[in-house]
């Protein structure tokens, strides 16, 4: 075979993202940004501390928090095995033994290296990245004795999480979050009113379109186990008039047949009997409270029996926020009360709640509603020609670059008109015109693309003119 042959079939595989997952790309990241900045400064105000927290934990711990049965941990985890580092250790110990030093297979010092080995090879640890933040959230909170920290502890997050679900509009495979978790001290009702008042003010401040908050209390170990059972009782008389995801949740979970979206569903539901007439006393007292802290803010609610969540940590407090131009996948925020998961996981009596924001489907609302416009285009771009003007050209970049403008200088020179025409395609708002005349005269050309005026200016007034400018505009 000839060696173009050989290149021909050797055409380098083209590389694409994986399946439900993708590349965030400017100008969209400018919005990322600006909604990341609005929740440190907002969050920032309700006196919470950011927590930046790893991306794979033990698989162990989202299956405890989050709950064996849930879709999540069932079926939606990205888990893989790593070996531990001990494991590790004595294989290259074997390996050198055996490579370098001529022992015969009997010797004890590699018969007990091989023992080891073996126990090592079973114990392995099994890692997952990470589905959501709670659990890390709590992990956290235990292994730094958080609790003795001033209490409540107020902390949030954003990053990326990893759930294989069926990739669609508002659904992702690597999806990002936004998320607050306030943990320790009293469960107060006003403590859960002002977190779900201080998500609603983030999405207030981003101008975020129809934007709908439902609440529920899906009571306590108390009231909710005998509610469950009675739930169960009353779906397994119509269970042949369900579907197969709901016929198979009457055993593992009742609560979530609540949550079917399934049309032929929806009649049968309709007619179950409600939560909110189930709970005890103490819970009932809390979701009232809730209630009145709720109006005592100013923040519109609206009740939904059928609200459970799809996580098995919650106790009391459910909600969900929904909102415009989302299509199916309408959740942009789902949080609640989860007393008791900091217990579970080894830690002391701990009270929590809290909330996650999906920042994708956030994005995707600002957008379609036409709140997501960022402007990105550069301020000055800087048109030069001749080895003088380039020296100009350079200086004036960096000062007009330390003011804050952003500043497109080309590396080659250009004739003029191309410059022009490349700096309207960048979205410029001015171009900064050098050429032998300026520099020797020491006055600097600016034309303002949109109208295409031009003014002649001395390098101080240049500056002094785009500084009001830029002030005027802001
Ligand atoms: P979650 O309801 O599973 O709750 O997720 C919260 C939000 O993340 C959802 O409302 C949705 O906006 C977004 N989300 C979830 N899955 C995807 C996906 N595959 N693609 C795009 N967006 C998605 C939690 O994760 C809890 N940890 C929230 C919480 C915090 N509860 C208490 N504290």
């Amino acid at each position: 075979m000839s060696e173009g042959a050989v290149k021909k079939e050797e055409k380098p595989r083209k590389f694409q993202a994986i399946r439900g997952t993708r590349d965030l790309l400017p100008p969209e990241t400018a919005l990322w940004n600006r909604v990341e900045q609005a929740a440190h400064a907002v969050f920032g105000t309700f006196g919470f501390g950011e927590i930046r927290l790893p991306i794979f934990e033990p698989t162990e711990l989202f299956a405890k928090s989050i709950g064996e049965e849930t879709d999540v941990v069932s079926k939606e985890m990205y888990t893989f095995e790593a070996y531990t580092d001990k494991f590790v250790a004595v294989f290259s110990e074997m390996r050198r033994i055996l490579v370098k030093e001529d022992i015969g297979s009997k010797n004890p010092i590699l018969r007990n290296l091989q023992e080891e080995f073996k126990l090592e090879s079973k114990r392995g640890t099994s890692l997952t990245l990470r589905p959501e933040a709670t659990a890390s959230v709590c992990r956290a909170y235990i292994e730094h004795n958080m609790q003795q920290l001033p209490q409540p502890v107020k902390l949030y997050y954003m990053g990326p999480m990893f759930r294989r679900e069926r990739p669609q509009k508002g659904r992702y495979r690597q999806f990002y979050q936004i998320g607050a978790e306030v943990l320790g001290g009293s469960d107060a009702p006003a403590i859960d009113a002002e977190v779900i008042e201080m998500v609603m003010t983030f999405f207030d401040r981003l101008e975020l379109q129809g934007v709908q908050l439902d609440i529920n209390s899906i009571g306590d170990r108390n009231c909710r186990p005998k509610y469950v059972e009675l739930l169960r009782a009353e779906l397994l008389k119509v269970k042949d008039k369900l579907g197969p995801d709901s016929q198979r949740r009457i055993e593992t979970n009742p609560l979530r047949v609540l949550d079917s979206k399934l049309e032929s569903e929806q009649g049968i539901i309709a007619t179950l009997p409600r939560i909110a007439d189930h709970l005890c006393e103490d819970c009932a007292s809390h979701y009232a409270a809730v209630k009145h802290q709720l109006e005592m803010r100013g923040v519109i609610y609206r009740e939904n029996w059928r609200l459970v969540r799809g996580l098995d940590y919650y106790m009391r407090t459910t909600f969900e926020i929904t909102a415009q131009g989302l299509g199916s996948q309408n959740a942009v925020c789902g949080g609640g009360r989860y007393d008791g998961l900091v217990e579970l996981l080894g830690g002391p009596p701990t009270k929590g709640i809290g909330f996650a924001i999906g920042e994708d489907r956030l994005i995707l609302s600002l957008q379609e509603s036409g709140k997501g416009t960022v402007t990105t285009g550069r301020d000055v771009y800087i048109a030069w020609m001749g080895e003088r003007a380039h020296a100009t050209a350079i200086r004036a970049a960096k000062d007009l670059r330390k003011a804050g403008f952003s500043v497109e200088l080309p590396p080659v020179e250009q004739k003029f008109g191309k410059a022009l025409g490349q700096a309207d395609k960048l979205g410029a708002k001015y171009a900064l015109i050098l050429g032998d005349n300026e520099v020797s005269e020491g006055l600097w050309t600016l034309k303002t693309l949109a109208d295409g005026s031009q003014v002649r200016y001395t390098e101080p007034d240049l500056l002094e003119h785009l500084r009001k400018q830029r002030a005027l505009s802001s």
